[in-house]
């Protein structure tokens, strides 16, 4: 009987050991722990970032708003794509207040942005902040806050303001339907979605 109870006690702390404390179903699916994927996808959204910001400055020296307006809407999704290839998992930037419609967030998405939203306006500084959960067995959402910068105001800020008449006009041609102006720096202006899966 005590040899039973001995052995219960250690099977328990094994697999506490093993889930970090967390015995929930959902998150012992994913192995090793979702706290190595958020690491990772801090490193993907960091190296996201760091090649968009890369682009986009060369194409503001080489030629102003102006032309690196049409080559963000060439390059952009073929650079998260290149970096999606790079680390074996899927890349979303994703917007309520989207240039492109195909950055609407779905509704996983939408609710982890809404979520960030909802820190925020409680204060919460988001600069470092960032979630995961997991969708299905193997399969998890990782999201970062992407905030407004002072080099955005360019092309996100307010129309007349920051964002001269006649960009906002070549925009417009661009993106009959852009719904992403009218940001101050600070603002939550969207988010990473990074997919990871396992086989
Ligand atoms: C030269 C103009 C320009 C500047 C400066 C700029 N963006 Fe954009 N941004 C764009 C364009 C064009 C798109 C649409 C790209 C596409 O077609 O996927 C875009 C798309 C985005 C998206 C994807 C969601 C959406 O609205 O479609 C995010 C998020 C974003 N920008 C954030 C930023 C941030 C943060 C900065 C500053 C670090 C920044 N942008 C600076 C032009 C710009």
């Amino acid at each position: 009987m005590n040899t039973i109870r001995a052995l219960s006690a250690l099977m328990l702390a094994l697999y506490l050991a093993c889930t970090g404390g967390r015995p929930s179903g959902e998150v012992t699916a994913v192995a090793p722990s979702l706290d190595s994927i958020r690491a990772e996808g801090r490193l993907i959204a960091k190296a996201g970032f760091d090649a968009l910001s890369q682009k986009l400055m060369e194409a503001l020296e080489q030629g102003g708003v102006a032309y690196a307006l049409p080559f963000c809407h060439a390059n952009a999704g073929a650079l998260t794509d290149s970096l999606s290839a790079k680390y074996g998992v899927h890349i979303r930037r994703v917007a309520e207040q989207n240039r492109n419609p195909a950055n609407a967030p779905d509704a996983n998405e939408k609710a982890l942005f809404e979520t960030f939203a909802a820190w925020k306006a409680g204060g919460r500084d988001l600069k470092t902040a960032d979630t995961a959960v997991v969708l299905a067995p193997g399969k998890v959402l990782f999201a970062k806050p992407i905030l407004l910068l002072p080099q955005c105001v360019a092309c996100h800020g307010k129309v007349g303001e920051t964002v001269a008449e006649e960009n906002y006009r070549e925009i417009r041609k661009l993106y009959p339907e852009d719904r992403a102006v009218g940001f101050s720096p600070g603002d939550l202006r969207g988010m990473w979605a990074i997919y990871f899966e396992k086989n």
